[in-house]
C-alpha cells in the first residue's frame, strides 16, 4: 500500500511577469519575509523530494543566485524561450531523466499556497494511485484563470485556459491553482504529445488532462479548503492584496499563540519572525527578517525592526533597529536608531534621537538624549549625558572608545578614540577627550570662560538683545546697583572645576 514514492519537484519561474512592471523578475519580488519563489519553494518542502528543479528563464542569472541563498540544493533549468508550462515541465524532464514517482509541480507566483495543502494534494494523488492530480478551487472571480471542465458525472474532463473557453465554460468558477502531482512515466508520455494549437500557440502543461483522460489515465481534482491560497501575483496590485492576505493570517496565527498585537492592521510580521508569548506590539510596527521578540517586551508603536532581537521586558518606542539585540528590560526610544552589531544589556537605556552602531552599551547603563554611540563599548551602570558624541571616524578608520563602568561623561562631550574613559572616572561636560582618563579621575579640557561686558551695546546697537540688556541694566540700577561705566574683561577659570564637581556635567 504505502511503498515510498520517490518526489520530484518543479517550480516554474521562467516567465516575465510583464505587468509588475519591474526590472526585477517576478518571483523574486519580496513579500512578507520570502520572494514569492521562496514561498512556493517552502511550500514544498515537507514533501521531501529527491530532487527540486526550477525552471528559470527571465533574469535567470537573478533567479539563479537567489536559489543559491534560498534553495542551495536546487537545480535551476534554463528555459531559453517561454513556449508555455507544458514546454517548461517537458525540459525540466529531460534534464532529470532518472526522475521516478511522482512529479509535483508549482506556479511560481502562488505564494500563499500552505505546505499542508501541497501535502493533502500529493498524498490524495498517490493514495488514489492516480495518472495526474490538480489543485482546484472555487472562487468569486474566476478571470483570467483556467477551468476545471468536468463531465455529467461530475469527472474532470479537460482544463481550459479563460482564452480559448465558450461562453459556458467561462460561467464555471472551479479554477485551475497551478499546482499539479503526476505520475513521472505517464506525464512524460504525454508531455511529448502537446500541440501548440491554442491561442497563444505555447505548450499548455493544462492540456495534460485531457490526453490523459483520452487514453484512459485515472485524473483527479484535489479542492483547496480556502481558495486564497491558491491566487495568483501578476501585478503590484495583486502582490498588495496578497500581502494583506498574508499579514492577517500571520497576525491570527500570532494572537491565537498568546501575543498581543494592538493594531493588526497596521502591524506588518515578517513569516520568519518569531514572538513569544504576551509580547506585546502596538501600531504601525514592521517587524522583519530573523526578528525575535520575547515574552511581555513591548514592541510598538511606530517601530521597525529588522534582524532585531529584543528580549523578555524590554520596550521599544517609536524606534528603527537593523542587526541589533535589545536585553531583557532595556528601553529603547523614543526615536532611537539602532544600527547592526549595537548590543545594549541587560536594563540599560538608549534614549530619544539616539544613534549607536557596533556598541555594547553594559547592563544598566544610559544614554538617554541625543547621542551618536558609534564603535564602543560602554561599561554596566555608566551614565553618558546628553549630546555626547562618540567621534569614531578620522576620515579613513573607525576607531574605538571605551567607557569603564559606572563612568559619568558630561553633557556635549566628544569623545575623540581610541580613547578610554577609566571606571568611575568623570569627565566635565563640553569637554574634547581626545587622551585617556584614569579610573577616578575627573577629565576636563573645557577653555576658561570670559564675559566681555558692553558687548551687545557696542557691537550690535539697536537691536531686540541690546534694547533688553540696556533694560536690565536700568532695572538693576535702579534697584541700587552701581552702574558700571567702560569694559571690562573677566576671567572665570576657577568655575570650570566648581562647575564639575558641583555635578552641573550631565543629565539623567
Ligand atoms: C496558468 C494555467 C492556468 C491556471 C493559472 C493559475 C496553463 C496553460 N495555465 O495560467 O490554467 O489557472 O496558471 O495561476 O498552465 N512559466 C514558465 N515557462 C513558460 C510559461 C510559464 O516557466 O514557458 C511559468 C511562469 O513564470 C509562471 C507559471 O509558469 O510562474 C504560470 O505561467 P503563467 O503564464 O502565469 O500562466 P497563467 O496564464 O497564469
Ligand atoms: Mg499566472
Amino acid at each position: 500500500m504505502s511503498e515510498p514514492h520517490p518526489r520530484t519537484v518543479v517550480v516554474l519561474a521562467a516567465g516575465e511577469g510583464k505587468r509588475m512592471k519591474s526590472s526585477l523578475p517576478k518571483v523574486l519580488h519580496p513579500l512578507l519575509g520570502r520572494t514569492l519563489l521562496g514561498h512556493v519553494l517552502n511550500a514544498a518542502e515537507p514533501l521531501v523530494a529527491q530532487r527540486t528543479m526550477v525552471v528559470v528563464g527571465h533574469g535567470a542569472d537573478q533567479v539563479r543566485t537567489h536559489l543559491a541563498e534560498v534553495a542551495p540544493e536546487s537545480t535551476a533549468v534554463f528555459q531559453a524561450e517561454q513556449l508555455g508550462t507544458g514546454h517548461a515541465v517537458r525540459i525540466a524532464l529531460e534534464a532529470a531523466p532518472e526522475a521516478t514517482g511522482t512529479v509535483v509541480v508549482l506556479n511560481g507566483d502562488v505564494p500563499l499556497l500552505r505546505p499542508e495543502t501541497v501535502r493533502a494534494l500529493v498524498a490524495a494523488h498517490e493514495g488514489e494511485q492516480a495518472a495526474a492530480t490538480v489543485l482546484a478551487a472555487q472562487v468569486p472571480d474566476p478571470t483570467g484563470l483556467g477551468r476545471i471542465v468536468r463531465d455529467d458525472a461530475g469527472r474532470l474532463r479537460q482544463i481550459v485556459e479563460q482564452r480559448d473557453a465558450s461562453p459556458e465554460q467561462l460561467t464555471i468558477r472551479e479554477i485551475n491553482a497551478g499546482i499539479y502531482a503526476f505520475d513521472a512515466t505517464r506525464l512524460r508520455e504525454v508531455l511529448g504529445k502537446l500541440s501548440t494549437d491554442n491561442d497563444q500557440g505555447e505548450e499548455y502543461l493544462t492540456d495534460v488532462f485531457e490526453l490523459l483522460v483520452a487514453a484512459g489515465e485515472p485524473v483527479a481534482v484535489h479542492l483547496a479548503a480556502d481558495h486564497t491560497e491558491t491566487l495568483g501575483c501578476n501585478d503590484r496590485v495583486e502582490l498588495a492584496a496578497l500581502r494583506r492576505l498574508l499579514r492577517d493570517r500571520v497576525n491570527e496565527r500570532w494572537m491565537r499563540a498568546g501575543v498581543s498585537l494592538l493594531d493588526p492592521a497596521t502591524t506588518w510580521i515578517d513569516v520568519t519572525v518569531a514572538l513569544d508569548r504576551d509580547a506585546v506590539v502596538d501600531q504601525n510596527t514592521q517587524l522583519q527578517g530573523g526578528s525575535v521578540v520575547g515574552s511581555g517586551a513591548v514592541v510598538g508603536p511606530d517601530v521597525t525592526l529588522i534582524d532585531t532581537v529584543v528580549h523578555a521586558g524590554a520596550t521599544v518606542l517609536r524606534s528603527h533597529a537593523v542587526g541589533a539585540e535589545v536585553g531583557p528590560g532595556a528601553s529603547v526610544g523614543p526615536y532611537a536608531y539602532l544600527r547592526p552589531d549595537s548590543r545594549l544589556a541587560e536594563k540599560s537605556k538608549v534614549g530619544t534621537f539616539v544613534e549607536v552602531k557596533n556598541a555594547e552599551v553594559g547592563a544598566g547603563a544610559k544614554v538617554p538624549h541625543l547621542s551618536y554611540v558609534g564603535d564602543a563599548t560602554i561599561g554596566a551602570r555608566a551614565n553618558i549625558g546628553a549630546a555626547t558624541i562618540f567621534v569614531n571616524y578620522d576620515g579613513v578608520n573607525k576607531h574605538r572608545t571605551v567607557v569603564g563602568e559606572a563612568a559619568f561623561v558630561g553633557c556635549d562631550t566628544s569623545l575623540i578614540a581610541p580613547v578610554e574613559v577609566g571606571a568611575g572616572a568623570y569627565v566635565a561636560a563640553g569637554s574634547a577627550i581626545a587622551t585617556d582618563v584614569p579610573p577616578g579621575a575627573l577629565g576636563v579640557t573645557r577653555a576658561p570662560q570670559r564675559n566681555i561686558d558692553g558687548w551687545v551695546a557696542r557691537k550690535r546697537p539697536g537691536t531686540v538683545s541690546a534694547q533688553a540688556a540696556e533694560r536690565a541694566v536700568q532695572s538693576a540700577s535702579s534697584e541700587g546697583s552701581a552702574a558700571r561705566e567702560g569694559e571690562a574683561i573677566h576671567g572665570t577659570a576657577e568655575s570650570v572645576g566648581t562647575a564639575a564637581e558641583a555635578g552641573d556635567t550631565a543629565t539623567e
